[in-house]
C-alpha cells in the first residue's frame, strides 16, 4: 500500500477504536484503545479559534492542518523538556491524543530547514518502534515547531543518574535497552540516516520502551564530514577531535595533530558515540572532562584507538573496565580503533545481543 494510504488506514483504525461511542468513555473502552486519549482540548472546540485562544495549527505530511493545545499546565517555555536549541512542552492534539511539541528558541529562518529534514528522515523511520514518530511540522507563535510522539517516562541521561543501567545487577536493563537502542540505530543507518548526536538526551522513554529522538543534526547518504557535534570537546569519536585551541596542554595538543584533516565517517561515529554511551550507562558516568579518559581527546584513548593488534586492544580496554567480561571487551576493541575497522551499526547490534556485559566472579 502507498506510505500516505498506509498512514491515513492507521489513522482511521485508531480513530474508530479510540474514540468512545458515549461521552463519558468509561475506564474498560479507554483500556481498549491503541492510543491512549485524554479530553479533547477546550481551546480546539472552536475550528475558528486562535493561537490566542491557546489553539494552535502545524501541518502534517500532507499539509493538513493539525490542531492541538497546550497540556493544563504546561507552557512553551516551562515544558517537559529542553536541549540547548529548543524546549519541549506536552501538548493535546484537538482528539484528545496527548503529543510532545519541540519548539525552537530561535528565528524561524536558523531552523526551518533542520527541522523539515528531521520532520522528512522520521516519516522514513517510521516503521521502528524505537525512533520516536513525528506528527506535524510548522510554525508555533513564531517559531518552528515539531509534534511527535510523547513519551513521558524519562530520558536516559535522568535514569543513568539515577543507576538505573548500572552495574552488574542492573546488567538485564542495560542489555534490554541497549538493545532497543541499536535497533533504531541499524535501522537508521540501512536507511542511510546518520543520527551523529547519539547521547543520553537523545533517548526517551515510553515506560521501558526506548525511543530515539533529535534528528537535528542527521544526515542522509553523506559518509564524510570535517567536523561532527562533540568533536571539540572530545565526545565524539577521537577521529573528530578538533582540539580547543584555548588549551595549553601538550596531550591535547597530540591528539589534535593525530585526528587534524581527518574525514570522520558518521556512521562510525555514530557507533563510537552509542558505545561510549552504554559504557556511561553500565558505569552510572557522566560525561569524562576534556582530556581525561575515556574522552576521546585523551592521550590514553588515543593510544588504544591507534593500537592495531585487537588482542592488545582487548587487553587495554580490560584494563580500563575489569569489570567487563571477556567478550564485551572484545566487542568493544573492535568499535575502539581506527574508524577503517571500526564494526558496522548492524553488527553492533547482532554482536551486543548475545553478550554478557560483566565477567563471572570466577572468570
Ligand atoms: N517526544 C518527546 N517526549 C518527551 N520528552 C521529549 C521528547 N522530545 C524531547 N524531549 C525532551 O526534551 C529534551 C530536548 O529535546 P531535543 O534533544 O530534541 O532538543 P535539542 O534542543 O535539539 O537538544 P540538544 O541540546 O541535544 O541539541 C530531551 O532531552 C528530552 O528530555
Ligand atoms: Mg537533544
Amino acid at each position: 500500500m502507498h506510505l500516505l494510504k498506509t498512514l491515513l488506514a492507521t489513522a482511521v483504525v485508531q480513530q474508530t477504536v479510540a474514540i468512545p461511542i458515549n461521552p463519558e468513555p468509561s475506564l474498560l473502552l479507554r483500556s481498549f484503545s491503541l492510543i491512549e486519549r485524554g479530553d479533547p482540548p477546550p481551546q480546539c472546540a472552536d475550528d475558528a479559534a486562535t493561537e490566542e485562544q491557546g489553539c494552535f495549527t502545524l501541518q502534517d505530511a500532507s499539509n493538513k492542518d493539525v490542531r492541538f493545545a497546550l497540556a493544563p499546565g504546561q507552557s512553551f517555555d516551562q515544558g517537559i523538556g529542553q536541549g540547548h536549541f529548543s524546549k519541549v512542552a506536552h501538548c493535546v492534539l484537538k482528539d484528545g491524543q496527548d503529543i510532545a511539541v519541540k519548539r525552537f528558541l530561535r528565528a524561524p529562518e536558523n531552523y526551518r530547514e533542520v527541522n523539515e529534514k528531521s520532520f522528512q528522515f522520521l516519516k522514513e523511520l517510521e516503521g521502528n518502534e524505537h525512533i520516536v514518530k513525528a506528527f506535524a511540522r510548522g510554525i508555533v507563535q513564531g517559531k518552528v515547531a515539531l509534534a511527535m510522539e510523547l513519551a513521558p517516562d524519562g530520558d536516559a541521561e535522568s535514569r543513568k543518574m539515577q543507576g538505573e543501567f548500572k552495574g552488574k545487577e542492573n546488567e538485564k536493563k542495560m542489555k534490554d535497552v541497549g538493545n532497543q537502542i541499536l535497533d533504531a540505530l541499524a535501522h537508521m543507518h540501512s536507511k542511510g540516516i546518520a543520527h551523529l548526536d547519539i547521547q543520553e538526551g537523545n533517548v526517551v522513554f515510553i515506560k521501558d520502551t526506548a525511543k530515539v529522538i533529535d534528528f537535528d543534526y542527521a544526515l542522509k547518504d553523506t559518509k564524510y564530514r570535517n567536523s561532527v557535534p562533540g568533536g571539540d570537546g572530545g565526545d565524539a569519536a577521537p577521529e573528530a577531535f578538533r582540539g580547543d585551541d584555548s588549551s595549553d596542554s601538550e596531550e591535547l595538543e597530540l591528539t589534535w595533530e593525530w585526528a587534524l584533516n581527518r574525514q570522520i565517517d558518521v556512521y562510525a561515529n555514530d557507533v563510537w558515540t552509542t558505545a561510549m554511551m552504554f559504557i556511561r550507562m553500565t558505569t552510572g558516568q557522566g560525561f569524562p572532562e576534556p582530556g581525561h579518559f575515556p574522552n576521546s581527546g585523551s592521550e590514553r584513548m588515543v593510544e588504544i584507538v591507534v593500537t592495531d593488534d585487537a588482542n592488545k586492544r582487548v587487553e587495554e580496554i580490560k584494563k580500563e573496565w575489569p569489570d567487563f567480561s571477556q567478550e564485551f571487551a572484545e566487542l568493544l576493541g573492535d568499535i575502539l580503533c581506527e574508524q577503517d575497522r571500526r564494526m558496522s551499526m548492524r553488527e553492533f547490534k547482532e554482536g551486543f545481543q548475545d553478550v554478557t556485559i560483566y565477567k563471572c566472579s570466577e572468570e
